[in-house]
């Protein structure tokens, strides 16, 4: 049910829906989606013995466990035979999306002699002043970005992969995230972050945008055009701190209104939107595709472990992500209220073909 066109209210455009997403396509699914409900984010790391030829073996095995788990194919004779866990037999699909990532640590030059492969825009992220990061919440040499609307179903193909992979990779760590969809309830409207505030109402949507912002063209190796790089930070929210901010002082931090999510007539100049908008960071912008998480009591202190978890998709982190995150380090009004608990950077291959595999045609390249 969508509401009635109002006259003169320029409908904006739409990413599209997961269910018509395909795994076979020029590009990966998960990044151009509309955004699912929830995600399971898992980086792995490769096992120092393995040689290149592994690494394209597990490759391959998730590139086609990727189609038959979007299509929703599991068979009783799986579970039967013990292949599958079988915790999503008989679930629908829910918009399942699988996102392969290759992380810097796999063109190691002391690792899996991958090194004249590497991605040019894959290094790893310079060290920034909101950084309180734990290690074991960054990095790793593979990511799967599994995304629906059922959080069971994107469990069971986290660890699907993770029993394929078995023996080369290894989960390095994980984390899952809650978004809620826009609903008829809500018009549509973009969904709200733990902060209470609306987010993704100045996000990339339409095409030319991706292919100026987000796809990879020239300047690249061939084997990633048509690839970009994705992002993650961990921004664990101080949610005591913000609640005693009265509502002015937050929407001043934000730039924007809380309950509308309007922009503020006259933001100050260290207004989030402000610092991260493209007009001071020389037209740089960033495709977010940000979940919620909670996580629990940080037993320390007794706050709630929950916050956001950035997940932003872009053609070159360091003239995107990085230049952005300087300014926000620099001045930004929300940043003192939340510090980064994890961070990782991973270049998202190009799709495949049938019977090809996420990353061939950049790791097989002569
Ligand atoms: C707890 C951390 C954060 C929260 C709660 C948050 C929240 C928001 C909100 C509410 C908006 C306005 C609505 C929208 O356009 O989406 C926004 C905009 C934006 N945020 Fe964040 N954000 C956070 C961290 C970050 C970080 C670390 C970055 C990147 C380095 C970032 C990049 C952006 C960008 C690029 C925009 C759009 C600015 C524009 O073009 O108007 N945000 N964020």
């Amino acid at each position: 049910v969508s509401a009635p066109a109002r006259p003169g209210r320029r409908r904006r455009p739409r990413l599209p829906e997961a269910a018509d997403a395909a795994f076979h396509d020029a590009h990966q699914p998960g990044v151009a989606t509309r955004q699912q409900a929830h995600v399971a984010l898992a980086a792995f790391d490769v096992v120092d013995d393995a040689t290149p030829d592994d690494v394209r073996d597990v490759l391959a095995a998730w590139s086609a466990a990727a189609a038959r788990l979007m299509a929703g194919g599991r068979s009783a004779q799986d579970v039967d035979a013990g292949r599958d866990g079988g915790e999503a037999h008989e679930l629908v699909p829910a918009g399942l999306t699988l996102t392969f990532g290759l992380g810097p640590g796999l063109f190691d030059p002391a690792r899996f002699g991958l090194a004249d492969r590497r991605p040019i825009g894959l290094e790893p992220l310079p060290a920034f002043a909101c950084d309180a990061l734990d290690e074991r919440r960054c990095g790793g040499d593979l990511c799967v970005q599994a995304c629906a609307d059922d959080p069971q179903v994107a469990f069971h193909a986290i660890h699907a992969l993770t029993r394929a992979a078995h023996g080369i990779a290894r989960p390095r760590w994980a984390q899952t995230g809650f978004v809620r969809r826009g609903t008829v309830e809500d018009r549509g409207r973009t969904p709200r972050n733990l902060l209470g505030f609306r987010e993704g109402a100045s996000n990339l949507r339409d095409p030319g945008q991706l292919a100026r912002h987000v796809w990879v063209d020239r300047g690249d190796r061939t084997g990633m055009r048509g690839g970009t790089y994705l992002v993650v930070r961990r921004i664990r929210a101080d949610l005591e701190a913000w609640d005693a901010a009265p509502i002015a002082a937050q929407e001043r931090a934000v730039g924007r209104t809380k309950v509308t999510g309007a922009r503020l007539e006259a933001p100050d100049r260290d207004a989030h939107t402000v610092r991260a908008g493209p007009a001071l960071n020389g037209g740089a912008r960033l495709l977010r595709r940000s979940y919620n998480f909670f996580d629990g009591v940080d037993t320390a202190t007794g706050a709630l472990d929950a916050g956001l978890l950035l997940l932003c998709f872009q053609r070159d982190p360091r003239r995107q992500y990085a230049p952005i995150q300087r300014a926000l380090d620099a001045q930004d009004a929300l940043a003192r209220y939340g510090v980064h608990t994890g961070s990782a950077v991973f270049a998202i291959p190009p799709g495949c073909r049938p019977g090809g595999y996420v990353g061939e045609p950049l790791l097989e390249a002569p």
